[in-house]
């Protein structure tokens, strides 16, 4: 059950996972979201002016890259960015080495993206500035957790409170490799919505049961759908190995694919979400990714005043309650 929203503070300088979060810290991170995107994902005042963020992105990225920029200049800041290509990491320098480097030219905030679960974790251990998790192996994605949970709260008339009991929503596809999956999972178990996990066994094991607080797993998707309040639909991640034994794209889509028909099945106020980036005709069709349903470009929208949110939080820039 949720806490009241008295309690909704937060006090911590990382954001490494929703896991572990207390209910009231989420939500606090959710009404902060809100003031921002109440601005259209601007800011009225300068939070982080004369403060400096830097984007460390060691895998590939266009929308959380883009949008952790766009967040931290709207709050005022300067930007800094690093990729493993052109940084001292060709070099051999660690991770951990090159953030205290730049760390000690007077940084406020490391935005980290890895292909290393945990490397978050061990940056944090190894500077004292804030360090904010953009997407650690298949991990966490705790911002994209945030807007999602956000965007279904906004969909569905929940913003006061962020409560989100009696909606059942499932996360569909490549659950193995998904750190987005298991923000969401967290995340939709601590604000009271059903978790329904689907997908085939080698994407979704049975051990997945009970994840997040308690989450069930389904193999029957059309089952499932005409059950549903929101579908997350998540893409297949081969450059992680997902896919080895899966069979053909066809297949995948015609068991686990949302397609046109299957969307038929949702009721009629049911809503579809997808973190991109999208493999149209395999795990989504075209037609519904674009469709009435679809609030996947809202996702992308919200991600900007997420952001300043988890930004203006863990730098202490704003204090929220
Ligand atoms: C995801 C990621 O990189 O974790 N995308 C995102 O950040 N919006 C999902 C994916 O790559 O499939």
């Amino acid at each position: 059950m949720a806490e009241s929203r008295a309690t909704a503070t937060w006090t911590r300088r990382h954001l490494l996972g929703l896991g572990g979060l207390r209910s009231g810290e989420l939500r606090a991170l959710l009404t902060a979201t809100r003031t921002y995107a109440e601005q259209g994902g601007r800011s009225d005042d300068r939070p982080l002016e004369g403060r400096t963020v830097t984007n460390l992105f060691f895998e590939d990225s266009t929308r959380t890259r883009a949008s952790f920029t766009l967040a931290a200049r709207r709050l005022g800041a300067d930007v800094i960015e690093f990729s493993s290509v052109g940084s001292s990491l060709s070099k051999g320098e660690t991770p951990a080495d090159m953030a205290r480097v730049i760390e000690s030219m007077g940084v406020d905030a490391l935005v980290i993206r890895d292909k290393w679960a945990g490397s978050p974790a061990c940056l944090a251990r190894a500077v004292s500035c804030s360090v904010i998790n953009a997407g650690d192996g298949s991990h966490e994605h705790p911002t994209q957790g945030i807007l999602d949970l956000y965007t279904l709260a906004e969909d569905k008339g929940r913003l006061d409170g962020f409560d989100l009991s009696g909606l059942r929503v499932a996360i569909v596809g490549d659950l193995a490799s998904s750190r987005v999956a298991r923000s969401d999972a967290w995340g939709l178990n601590l604000l009271g919505a059903e978790v329904v996990l689907v997908g085939p066994k080698l994407l979704v094991p049975d051990s997945y049961r009970g994840f997040g607080g308690g989450c069930e797993v389904a193999r029957d998707f059309d089952a499932v759908l005409p059950t549903l309040d929101a579908v997350i639909m998540l893409r297949i991640q081969f450059e992680r190995g997902s896919g080895a034994a899966l069979g053909t794209a066809r297949e995948y889509r015609s068991a686990y694919g949302l397609t046109e028909d299957r969307a038929a099945l949702m009721k009629d106020e049911a809503v579809v979400m997808h973190p991109g980036p999208m493999n149209r005709g395999v795990e989504i069709d075209g037609s519904v990714a674009d469709g009435e349903r679809s609030l996947v470009l809202r996702q992308v929208a919200v991600g900007v005043s997420a952001r300043m949110a988890v930004l203006s939080a863990c730098t202490g820039a704003a204090r929220l309650s």
